[in-house]
């Protein structure tokens, strides 16, 4: 018999544990010119705010060793434009669609979230409290245990379906901002946001990216996403998506087994849009090579002092 990959996130079912991240997919219609995107067993939205934001300005991306840098500032069209332009897209394939949300204020994401909670097409939220290039909001909350119980008790108080916080690496302890989050209602964690990084052009001396400092992302950051997913998995008991630098199944396996219980791609989709479809034929080739009936089997199982 064929392994099993569907999972259930507090409610949240997926055919497969394979996530395309917020950030790298848009809203999934580019893509669907390049791949096959019902292969994923979900879709989460770049970042939408209230009102339609510009971003940052350019020079906004750049290349870095095994990654990248970028500082884009929540560009999007805004709330309206997306329920009216891009959720109905959205909900005519079979990936589960989950919207991230970004705001300046806990009044601007409660305002969202109650919105989204009347449409049948999102089935979950995943909020965005770890963005690093807004001057208002974003990270912020992210790393004050204070903001961020607040503001994820205010959504969940009008967001019955599952709730996603996507932590920020940019802390000492992520297992304690885990734990609050949980504690003030998150019924799943994703992690890691990117990175605070840096990179100077040597020959005009000036920043790489505009906003001088951006998140770095790729695969240069993997072991730092599976060490926090590992601590995490150690300190809450709700299920967790693991995101950063995943590119290949064996890469997705680390994480399962360090306690996610899905895994979210970004950063590769940019130089392999296959990515995903790999990861979801490697899983399960790997499950059958090693025997085992479902993908319930490797989560969390990471063989310590054994
Ligand atoms: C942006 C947002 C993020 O959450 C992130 O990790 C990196 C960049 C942005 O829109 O600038």
């Amino acid at each position: 018999m064929k392994p099993s990959l569907g999972v259930n996130l507090a409610g949240l079912k997926l055919k497969n544990p394979v996530i395309a991240a917020s950030g790298t997919f848009a809203s999934g219609v580019e893509y669907s010119r390049l791949i096959d995107i019902d292969i994923l067993g979900a879709i989460i939205v770049k970042s939408i705010t209230l009102k339609e934001t510009e971003g940052n300005r350019p020079p906004r991306i750049c290349e870095t060793p095994s990654g990248m840098l970028n500082s884009i500032g929540l560009q999007n069209r805004g709330l309206e434009y997306f329920l009216e332009n891009e959720l109905p897209q959205l909900q005519r394939g079979k990936p589960a669609v989950i919207v991230s949300i970004a705001g300046t204020t806990e009044a601007d994401y409660v305002k969202i979230a109650r919105k989204l909670a009347k449409e049948p097409g999102v089935d979950a939220i995943e909020m965005n409290v770890s963005c690093p290039n807004v001057k208002k909001g974003g990270m912020a909350f992210g790393v004050s245990p204070n903001l961020l119980s607040s503001l994820v008790a205010s959504v969940k108080a009008v967001y019955k379906k599952p709730l996603i916080v996507k932590l920020t690496p940019n802390v000492t302890d992520i297992g304690k901002m885990a734990k609050v989050a949980v504690r003030s209602g998150a019924d799943i964690l994703s992690l890691i946001n990117t990175v605070g990084g840096m990179v100077i052009d040597t020959s005009t001396w000036r920043p790489a990216v505009a906003s001088v400092t951006g998140g770095l992302s790729g695969p240069a950051i993997r072991p730092i996403a599976l060490r926090m997913v590992w601590e995490v998995a150690r300190k809450v008991d709700v299920p967790i998506i693991g995101v950063g630098g995943i590119e290949t199944a064996d890469d997705a396996v680390q994480f399962m087994l360090a306690g996610a219980s899905a895994v979210a791609i970004g950063t590769a989709n940019f130089y392999n849009p296959n990515t995903a479809s790999s990861i979801v034929n490697g899983l399960d080739d790997y499950l059958e090579r090693h025997s085992q009936k479902d993908i319930y089997s490797i989560i969390n199982k990471v063989r310590i002092n054994e």
